[in-house]
């Protein structure tokens, strides 16, 4: 069999086993619509019920406030969108930050369409949002504070604790884009002084497709979509159980085993970087020591990121440049941009992110190539 090593875990995830196996059930059997009123409907209910359960005690709140959606996106719209239109008439202004994934900034951008203004938080050159400059942007009219957990680019850690305490005093909307905080930062909302939380099942070895949202009771957003009283109207449409059985299952094994998966992938990671840095000369670290455990972003000076990348995809190993949605346009990344570096260098970007299946044998592999990857572009490249 040809190679494969899989370091491109922040765009989605191998779904796991005992996950595929937990959501078979109510694909084969129970496939039943939960809001039936006969055994079958109600097996389905069940499970539902049960998930948001689970998936409640991991984020420290009461089940009510677990809503399952159809993706991170989603989960991030109707925070965002919804929380905004529904409080206009206390404000119109919003704050973001220079690193946010696009499902937030767009949502944003939008909103600006229908009368809102919006300001956005600036970063330091380790990628992490600048709380002062964050706390000199509020106003009066300011309702709705959305900055994200970890970035999903350079896996830095936002001091979202620090935000929502400043939210808090000012009793302005907290939201936080945690999506790629799953299964590697804790989940405690209450902790984390946030009214909402977005997180996406595909990152953390659920399938792709199924989201959740946590609002704080009492936070109405309108909702997108209009239809019945699914997810109490604020995300109406048939639930999806497999997925949605799916989704806290795996969110339970992140959880269960994070001392294990952090242990591991810390190891793995700094094994790269200590490779990477160690055997090849003028690059620059795009990511900080305060960032999630699997991910390491990197720029090789003089080589765009995209050569990097079609030169390992030719050993069987997959990484990538800027998000998984901004490849396939050769902007560079605005994620790297905001930290200060310069357009080139935003280019020569490369992002690895393991998981809990990346193995030692995986990682010297993908430093052995990457070493003799850089190596040869260089030498045809201009770079001196
Ligand atoms: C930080 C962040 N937010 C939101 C999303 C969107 O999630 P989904 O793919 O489930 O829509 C992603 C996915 O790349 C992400 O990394």
């Amino acid at each position: 069999m040809e190679k494969s090593v899989y370091l491109d875990n922040n765009a989605t995830t191998k779904v796991d086993k005992e996950v595929v196996e937990s959501m078979m059930k109510y694909l084969k059997d129970d496939y039943g619509n939960p809001s039936s009123l006969y055994t079958l409907g109600q097996n389905a209910r069940s499970a539902v019920e049960d998930s948001r359960k689970r998936v409640a005690s991991i984020l420290n709140c009461e089940p009510r406030d677990v809503f399952f959606t159809g993706s991170g996106t989603e989960s991030d719209n109707i925070a965002v969108k919804g929380v905004a239109r529904r409080y206009k008439n206390k404000g119109n202004h919003i704050i973001t930050s220079a690193i946010e994934h696009h499902a937030v900034l767009k949502s944003v951008e939008h909103l600006a369409k229908e009368g809102f203004t919006y300001d956005i938080a600036k970063v330091g050159e380790d990628g992490i949002v600048d709380v002062d400059h964050l706390k000199s942007l509020i106003k009066p009219e300011t309702i709705l504070i959305s900055v994200m957990y970890a970035n999903n680019e350079t896996g830095a850690i936002q001091p979202i604790e620090e935000i929502g305490k400043i939210a808090k005093e000012r009793e302005i909307y907290f939201h936080t884009d945690a999506v790629q905080g799953a299964g590697k930062l804790t989940l405690d909302v209450k902790k984390l002084n946030v009214d909402m939380l977005s997180l996406s099942g595909h990152k953390f070895h659920a399938p792709k497709g199924i989201g959740i949202l946590y609002k704080r009771t009492g936070i109405n957003p309108i909702p997108l979509f209009h239809g019945g009283h699914h997810e109490l109207s604020v995300r109406p449409s048939t639930e999806n159980v497999p997925y949605i059985v799916a989704v806290a299952k795996a969110l339970e094994i992140a959880y269960r085993d994070i001392d294990e998966h952090r242990a591991k992938q810390t190891m793995l990671k700094e094994r790269l970087k200590a490779g990477i840095t160690k055997n090849i000369g003028n690059i620059l670290l795009n990511t900080p020591d305060n960032s999630v455990f699997n991910t390491l972003n990197i720029s090789f000076v003089g080589i765009e990121g995209e050569s990097i990348l079609f030169s390992l995809d030719e050993f069987g190993i997959a990484v990538s440049t800027g998000s998984a949605c901004t490849s396939g346009s050769l902007e560079a990344s605005h994620v790297i941009m905001a930290m200060g570096r310069d357009h080139t260098t935003s280019h020569g970007s490369v992002r690895f992110s393991l998981s809990k299946y990346t193995t030692e044998e995986e990682i010297d592999y993908t430093i052995d190539k990457v070493k003799s990857v850089v190596e040869k572009i260089r030498k045809i490249s201009p770079y001196k």
